[in-house]
C-alpha cells in the first residue's frame, strides 16, 4: 500500500489564521480532490487570486481551482451557511463540485442560541467562541441527539428528530440560559427540508471517495480548519475549539486509515496570533501589538475581531509537531515582520525558575511561564523585494530573514519547504522557487 498514497495534510500549528487557506488554495492546482474533515463555520480561510479575495468558511479552499471538494463526517455543517457560499461563489461564475458526507451533523438554529446563551452565563470567563453553534452541535454528536445530514434529506427522520430537539431545547434555553427561540418548529422543518432537497445531490460517502481517489494514485488535499493550540484535549482547554484540528483527526474526520497520511505540512505564522480569549505566553502589550496586527491585517475571517498578536513560540510548536508528525513547515506571513528592528522568538519556558522547552499541559501551568527569548536582527521585505522574490527565488531574500528562518527550522528539525510573503498566490516560495 505504501508509496502510491498521494495525500497531503495542511495543518495549523498555532491558535488558528495561520494562512491554511492561501496554502490549499496553492497546492490544490495540483490536487484532483480537496477535504474538510472537521470544524465547521468558526472557520474563515482566505484566499486571493491576482487581488481578489474569497473568504471560505465551509467548503474546502480547492473549490476556488473548481477541484472536487469534500466535506467528511467531521465537519459540523450548517446548511445556511453552505447555500450563501455557494450562491455568493455562483455569482463570481464559481461553479461548485461539491460532495457531503450524510454522517456530517447539522447546526440547527438552537445551536446558535445555546453557543451566545452560554457565553453569557459564563461572564468573565466566556471562551470567545464564534458564535456559530460550533460546540453545541459537537455536543449533541457526543450525546447522541444530533440531526445528521442523513436526516436532512429525509422529511419523516428530519421532522421526528426536529420534534425533539425542538422542545427540548426550547426547555433548556428558557429555563436555563434565559433565551427565547425567534423560530417556530415549522419554520426550522420548512427550512431545513428545503436546504435537504437541495443538497441531496451533494450526498456522497466521503470515506469511500477519498480511499479510491487515493487507491487510484489520484492526488488528495486534507485542509485543516482551526489549530493546533485549539484542540478539544491538548490545547488551552476550557479556551478551545469542540473539534481536533490536528492530524489524526482527519483519519476519522473522513474516514481512512492513519496508514493513507503521507505528507503532513504545518502552516507556522512568522509570529503568533490569537482570537478570543485564554492563555497566550508571547503576547504583545497593545501598543506594541499595533504594528504587527495593523501591518498583518489581523483581524478574524469570520468574526472580524482584533486578533491578539505576539511573538513565536516554539514550546508550542514543539508541541504541535509532537502531536502531528509535520514533515515540512510552510512559514506564513514573514512580509509582515519587514521593518521591525529587533525580533523575538521563544526558546523555551521558565517556570518557577525552571527552564521548560515543551508546552505546559495545563492553563495554570501556563499563566506562569515566562518565555526565554533569542533575539534577531529584523531585515527588510518590502514590495520591490517582494517582486525580486517573486522572479529570483529564495537566493536573494536578505540573509537576516534566513537566519530567522534557519532557526525555527533547526529548533524543529522539520524543513521549511514553503514560504510565503504575501497574501496572493503568486507570493509563495516553495522549495526556494516561485510558485507562479
Ligand atoms: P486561515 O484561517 O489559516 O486560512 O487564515 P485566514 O485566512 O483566517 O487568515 C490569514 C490572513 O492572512 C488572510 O487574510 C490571508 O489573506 C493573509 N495571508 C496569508 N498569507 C499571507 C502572507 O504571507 N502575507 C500576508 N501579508 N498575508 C497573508
Ligand atoms: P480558522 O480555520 C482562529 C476560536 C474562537 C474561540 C475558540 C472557540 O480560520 O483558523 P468556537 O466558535 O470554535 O467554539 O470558538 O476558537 N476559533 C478560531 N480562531 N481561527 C479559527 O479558524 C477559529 N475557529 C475557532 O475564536 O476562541
Ligand atoms: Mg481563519
Amino acid at each position: 500500500m505504501k508509496g502510491f498514497m498521494d495525500s497531503t495534510l495542511v495543518i495549523g500549528s498555532q491558535f488558528g489564521d495561520e494562512g491554511k487557506g492561501k496554502l490549499v488554495d496553492c497546492l490544490a492546482e495540483k490536487s484532483d480532490c480537496v477535504v474538510r474533515f472537521q470544524g465547521g463555520n468558526n472557520a474563515g480561510h482566505t484566499v486571493v487570486v491576482d487581488g481578489k479575495e474569497f473568504k471560505l468558511h465551509l467548503l474546502p479552499s480547492g473549490t476556488i481551482r473548481k477541484k472536487r471538494s469534500l466535506i467528511g463526517t467531521g465537519v459540523s455543517l450548517d446548511p445556511r451557511v453552505l447555500k450563501q457560499e455557494i450562491d455568493s461563489l455562483k455569482e463570481k461564475k464559481i461553479e461548485v463540485n461539491l460532495g457531503i458526507d450524510p454522517r456530517c451533523q447539522i447546526i440547527m438554529p438552537w445551536h446558535n442560541v445555546i453557543d451566545i446563551g452560554k457565553e453569557e452565563a459564563l461572564k468573565e470567563k466566556n471562551i470567545g467562541t464564534t458564535r456559530r453553534g460550533v460546540g453545541p452541535c459537537y455536543a449533541d454528536r457526543a450525546s447522541r441527539i444530533g440531526i445528521r445530514f442523513d436526516d436532512l434529506v429525509d422529511e419523516k427522520r428530519l421532522s421526528e428528530k426536529i420534534n425533539f430537539n425542538y422542545s427540548y431545547y426550547k426547555n433548556v434555553c428558557e429555563k436555563v440560559l434565559g433565551k427565547e427561540f425567534d423560530f417556530t418548529e415549522e419554520e426550522v422543518f420548512q427550512q431545513y427540508s428545503a436546504l435537504g432537497k437541495e443538497f441531496k445531490k451533494h450526498l456522497t460517502d466521503v470515506s469511500i471517495e477519498v480511499n479510491d481517489f487515493l487507491v487510484k494514485g489520484k492526488k488528495v488535499l486534507f485542509e485543516g480548519a482551526q489549530g493546533t493550540m485549539l484542540d478539544n484535549d491538548f490545547g488551552t482547554y476550557p479556551f478551545v475549539t469542540s473539534s481536533h484540528p490536528i492530524s489524526g483527526a482527519a483519519t476519522i474526520g473522513i474516514g481512512l486509515s492513519p496508514q493513507k497520511l503521507k505528507r503532513i505540512i504545518a502552516v507556522v505564522k512568522a509570529y503568533t496570533t490569537r482570537v478570543g480569549s485564554g492563555p497566550f505566553p508571547t503576547e504583545l502589550n497593545e501598543t506594541e501589538a499595533d504594528f504587527l496586527r495593523n501591518a498583518g491585517n489581523e483581524f478574524g475571517t469570520t468574526t472580524g475581531r482584533a486578533r491578539r498578536v505576539g511573538w513565536l513560540d516554539l514550546p508550542m510548536l514543539r508541541m504541535a509537531n509532537r502531536l502531528n508528525g509535520f514533515t515540512e513547515l510552510a512559514i506564513t506571513k514573514l512580509d509582515v515582520l519587514s521593518g521591525i528592528k529587533k525580533l523575538l522568538i521563544a526558546e523555551s519556558y521558565s517556570i518557577e525558575g525552571k527552564k521548560i522547552l515543551e508546552f505546559p499541559y495545563a492553563n495554570h501551568l501556563i499563566e506562569k511561564a515566562k518565555p526565554n527569548y533569542i533575539e534577531f536582527k529584523g531585515f527588510v521585505l518590502e514590495e520591490k523585494d517582494r517582486k525580486e522574490l517573486r522572479e529570483e527565488g529564495y537566493s536573494v531574500l536578505d540573509p537576516k530573514a534566513k537566519k530567522y528562518l534557519g532557526f525555527i527550522e533547526k529548533q524543529l528539525k522539520v524543513p521549511i519547504k514553503t514560504i510565503s510573503f504575501g497574501p496572493d498566490r503568486i507570493d509563495t516560495l516553495t522549495k526556494g522557487k516561485s510558485v507562479c
